[in-house]
């Protein structure tokens, strides 16, 4: 029975690459939907959003879709891998993925991008990354805190109010200040947050704003995606503040629980979540990285 043996005889056929344009969306939503192998990390945005705009790149076998991937350079100098599918067996899409993340990488060297990152929750993508020379460089940890007791207030002189959207430039600034490039959310990527987010506060200090906080509420879950405070405020109960006032806020919006992420080298925010009950929910998720363009 030769042709039983024909897929493990010949190596698979390797598909064209290009660039996602608008009018491939609809189908890349339905490669995403059943896709086998697939890998979303799109926080904010619906991944269509991205395409024609960023780095998003389709592949095409015999004019079918068969493969995505899309790592829009935001904060500018990182690019992270936001959305990838592949629909082929698992041999060919170890190539597939391979030749859809080389083409990325040319690309982002294009656009003076400096290092595109990863992180999977799914195993299949991690062989692709150690073949391309990514290597891990922190690991993220969800925490979850099961109830919304509030066991500290936290800087009471400091004043929190729902942010407005004249507070994003500086808040864009708060980030540069704050975060390390990899993690930094950009003035596009607070703007997307301003107008998807459930709860956006900000915290004042004589009449300046020193930090924030950003969540989404989905039932009876919140998700605290971000909380920032400027370098020069720290330690002054202000994330404590922010914190607190954010729970208060969800248990009127009906929240039950309430989870989040950060690294594990994170010592600030660590000691503040676990002083807030907040507890590891498993094993932390690598981040890989590699340089861009050297
Ligand atoms: C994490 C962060 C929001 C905390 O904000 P903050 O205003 O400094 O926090 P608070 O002053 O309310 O401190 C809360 C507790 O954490 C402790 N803490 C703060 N910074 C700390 C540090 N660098 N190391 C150890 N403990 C620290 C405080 O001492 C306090 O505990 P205590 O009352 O038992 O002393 C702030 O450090 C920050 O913005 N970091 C950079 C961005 C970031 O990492 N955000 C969180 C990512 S998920």
């Amino acid at each position: 029975m030769v042709h039983h043996m024909l897929p493990w005889l010949f190596p698979a056929r390797s598909s064209t690459v290009r660039p996602a344009r608008p009018d491939d969306s609809q189908a890349i939503q339905r490669l995403i939907h059943r896709a086998r192998y697939r890998h979303l990390h799109s926080e904010w945005r619906p991944i269509t959003d991205w395409i024609g705009r960023a780095t998003a790149l389709v592949a095409e076998d015999r004019h079918s879709l068969v493969g995505f991937l899309v790592a829009p350079a935001d904060p500018p100098r990182v690019a992270w891998i936001r959305a990838a599918a592949v629909d082929l067996n698992e041999k060919t899409t170890f190539q597939l993925m391979r030749q859809l993340l080389e083409a990325c990488l040319e690309q982002l060297s294009g656009q003076g991008v400096r290092a595109l990152c990863a992180m999977p929750v799914e195993p299949w993508l991690t062989p692709v990354l150690v073949d391309l020379k990514f290597g891990v460089v922190e690991w993220v940890i969800t925490l979850e805190k099961p109830d919304l007791s509030i066991p500290r207030r936290g800087n009471q002189t400091a004043v929190v109010r729902p942010a407005v959207w004249e507070d994003i430039r500086e808040l864009a600034d708060l980030e540069a200040a704050a975060f390390e490039p990899r993690w930094q959310y950009s003035l596009e990527a607070l703007e997307t947050a301003w107008k998807a987010a459930d709860c956006f506060t900000v915290a004042e200090v004589a009449g300046h704003v020193t930090g924030f906080q950003v969540s989404l509420v989905a039932g009876q879950r919140a998700h605290l995606a971000r909380l920032t405070v400027h370098p020069s405020a720290q330690r002054r109960g202000i994330g404590a503040r922010l914190l607190a006032d954010a729970l208060e806020k969800y248990v009127e919006l009906g929240v039950e629980q309430v989870s989040l992420n950060t690294q594990t080298v994170n010592s600030a925010s660590l000691h503040l979540y676990h002083a807030f009950d907040f507890r590891p929910t498993g094993p932390p998720l690598a981040v890989w990285e590699r340089p861009v363009g050297r």
